[in-house]
């Protein structure tokens, strides 16, 4: 798929632009700060109704105003669709497909399909776990749009049961307190607590989707991401990609969807104790962590910075790899990653990347775009984003 239009209003520092696209690669030039990643930024808010960069929503809307629009035209194949997201930082997103507004944000997902590389993906491999629970979740996202609602259940599920422990834990300090025996302790908790064991069932529900989706993932990954570190980095292998799983090893074992909520069940069970003291959730894919080694030590810690690099980029040509091969061939973004590299991961970049359906580069100068990706050229200034005769 391709997009053919972006169109944005009061989305971060433009009040309104209009970019006509074509297949191929598109380079968006520009000195810093003009406004080259916002344009990306955008197109992959589309792709994960998320941004790369922030967490929430408010610093993609323009300053002073209060809503922020997102609109491209997209070709998949022969057929045309035009998305439409309306963002609105402390109320319900709005969402439109082909002008009709009957549908949810969620719904947009799987329209534009993007596999992004910033200089923020070395936090995939130095960063802390939920960086890498995203990557995963977003990329099993991409590859089935229908798992949005499993982690957004998920999510809900998750809320709802840590206010109960939550309620539980103040509870029992407060009775604690007042000096009572234990036993009257658990009781006075204990009509909250009689709802646990119904919660527990819809988290290891929601969560053994997610779970079994992250494990067919890694696999599929791993030897596509062996693969392109080999051409980024030859002979710096072999990568490792081992899920880390709060339900403990029993993991492992579990063959199928069932068997991995049986195992989480289980181990809620085993933790119920710790989490009423606690008063969260420590069970789930929500704890989980992807382990990335590199040869025989763990990438994070011990690889340098160059190896650290090569592999990020590596998972990323990887998810690129995947979902091309099972026929969602993604837009590919690369903002500001070849300045980031030496001339021959750049070149090996390049060339991995130039066949893509649709490529958008951004960098500061033109030395920084990789020869092999020839294509339109925009200037970008102080908001304008003008097309380059060359
Ligand atoms: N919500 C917002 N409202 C107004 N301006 C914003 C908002 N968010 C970001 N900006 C402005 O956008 C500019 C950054 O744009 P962007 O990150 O796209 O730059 P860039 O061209 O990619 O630069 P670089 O080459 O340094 O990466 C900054 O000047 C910033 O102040
Ligand atoms: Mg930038």
């Amino acid at each position: 798929m391709h997009v053919s239009h972006l169109s944005l209003a009061d989305f971060r520092s433009y009040a309104r632009v209009e970019v006509p696209l074509d297949p191929g690669v598109t380079a968006f030039v520009g000195p810093n700060g003009q406004g080259k990643t916002n344009l990306v930024e955008a197109v992959g808010y589309l792709a994960t109704l998320g941004s790369h960069r922030v967490a929430s929503d408010a610093p993609l809307v323009r300053m002073g105003a209060d809503r922020a629009i997102i609109r491209a035209a997209v070709v998949q194949g022969e057929r045309q669709q035009l998305v439409e997201l309306e963002l609105n930082p402390g109320k319900a997103n709005r969402a439109r497909i082909n002008r009709s507004s009957q549908v949810r944000p969620r719904d947009v997902l799987g329209i534009v399909r993007t596999v992004l590389f910033a200089p923020e993906d070395l936090a995939l491999v130095k960063g802390d776990p939920g960086e890498r629970r995203r990557f995963l979740d977003e990329l099993i996202t991409a590859r089935s749009p229908r798992m949005a609602g499993v982690r957004s259940d998920y999510d809900r599920v998750l809320k709802q049961r840590n206010t109960l422990l939550k309620t539980a834990a103040l509870a029992r300090r407060h009775d604690g307190r007042r000096g009572a025996p234990p036993a009257r302790a658990d009781s006075s908790v204990g009509a909250d607590l009689s709802t646990l064991d119904v919660w527990d069932q819809h988290l290891a529900r929601a969560g053994a989707e997610l779970l079994a989706q992250r494990l067919d993932l890694i696999a599929a990954l791993r030897p596509l991401a062996d693969k392109a570190y080999e051409q980024l980095a030859p002979g710096g292998g072999p990568l490792g990609l081992e899920y880390r799983g709060s339900a403990g090893e029993a993991m492992a074992a579990a063959a199928n969807r069932e068997e991995l909520y049986g195992v989480l069940l289980a181990a809620l069970g085993e933790a119920r104790k710790n989490e009423i003291e606690r008063g969260v959730t420590l069970v789930g894919p929500h704890r989980d962590d992807l382990l990335l080694k590199l040869g025989q030590l763990p990438a994070k810690g011990y690889a340098s910075h160059g190896e650290s690099w090569s592999y990020a980029l590596a998972l990323r040509l990887a998810s690129y790899e995947l979902l091309r091969s099972e026929g969602n061939e993604p837009v590919l973004v690369l903002d500001d990653v070849f300045a980031e590299l030496d001339t021959r991961r750049r070149e090996r970049l390049a060339e991995l990347v130039a066949p893509g359906e649709q490529v958008l580069v951004t960098a500061a100068v033109d030395d920084d775009v990789p020869g092999v990706l020839t294509g339109a050229r925009y200037a970008v200034s102080d908001g304008v984003v003008e097309k380059v005769d060359r």
